[in-house]
């Protein structure tokens, strides 16, 4: 069975941005030995580059690295992995595990495509995982054991944190941590333009809104305290902070958040409906 990490062979299927970014890791980490990673993409010169720029085997042709590879990692866009797992089936047997990035793309899909009784995990990681900041949730199919998930947050936690939930919340961990980096990105902007407003050079008072936003949430997960206790904390009675806080709630910016992962959410569902 594909559970010991140090002795496994993991390939990448299709590594694109995302792909790229664990690949990186695992050997920046030294969590694979160059011999024990492979990978592959669409376009053979980019194989080529790829393969001389990471020090490991690069090519195109999926069922030669999946059937060398105890760990497959499935990195292709949602609507080329129906073709893919058709294309590597003669390879997927119970003793394999097959880890799908691919957004929306349910793990009932693919253990029907793959016939034998895979063990299948699908994750979903973030954009900060570049830089190791991310957070992937992973959830398990029909055949995992806990083994096979040990092994597969081992992995991921290689860009970040992991969490472990059940399927039928992957659409809300896309509307939530899969989008949300973008609604943080925005936030972060109109807080640097408000620094702009009230007299601040632009780079300090982006560099003034990013550590805050990033001071802050490194005080939610390190202190493991309430949100609303730490914002209390730093509100104090007829001081500064409350009159800013009656504007946001004013402007329904709680609300507006909550309604737009609530969209994102949405649209992870419809996608994943077809
Ligand atoms: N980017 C993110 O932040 C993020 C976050 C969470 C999940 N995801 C998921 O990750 C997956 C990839 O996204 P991405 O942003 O990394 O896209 P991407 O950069 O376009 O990567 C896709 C990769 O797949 C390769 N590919 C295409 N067809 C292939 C085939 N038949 N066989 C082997 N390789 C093939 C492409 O090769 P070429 O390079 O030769 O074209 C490319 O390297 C998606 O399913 C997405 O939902 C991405």
């Amino acid at each position: 069975m594909a559970s010991n990490l140090s002795t496994s062979r993991v390939a990448v299927l299709g590594a694109g941005k995302m792909g790229g970014i664990l690949l990186q890791a695992f050997l920046r980490q030294q969590i694979l030995a160059p011999d024990h990673l492979s990978a592959t993409v669409a376009h053979p010169d980019r194989a080529q580059i790829l393969s001389a720029q990471w020090g490991i085997d690069v090519s195109t042709d999926n069922r030669a690295v999946a059937a060398r590879a105890d760990v497959l990692l499935i990195g292709v866009k949602p609507f080329q992995v129906p073709a893919l797992v058709e294309e590597i089936r003669p390879s997927l047997t119970p003793d394999k595990l097959l880890i799908s990035f691919a957004a929306s793309v349910r793990t009932e899909s693919i253990e029907r495509t793959a016939v034998e009784e895979v063990p299948v995990i699908r994750a979903m990681p973030n954009t900060p995982s570049m830089l190791g900041a991310g957070i992937s949730a992973l959830c398990r199919g029909r055949y995992v054991e806990p083994d096979h998930m040990a092994l597969a947050e081992n992995l991921f936690a290689a860009v970040g944190r992991t969490v472990v939930v059940d399927e039928k919340h992957m659409d809300a961990v896309t509307g939530l941590s899969a989008s949300g980096p973008a609604f943080i990105y925005i936030i972060l902007e109109s807080l640097a333009e408000a620094g702009v407003k009230v007299g601040l050079p632009r780079d300090i008072a982006t560099l003034l809104a990013a550590q805050t936003t990033f001071g802050a949430a490194k005080m939610v997960l390190e202190t493991g305290y309430h949100p609303a206790l730490l914002k209390d904390a730093v509100t104090t009675p007829a001081g500064c902070t409350i009159d800013g806080i009656l504007e946001l709630e004013e402007g329904g910016l709680r609300v507006t958040l909550i309604k737009a992962v609530m969209r994102a959410t949405q649209r992870a569902k419809e996608l994943a409906a077809g």
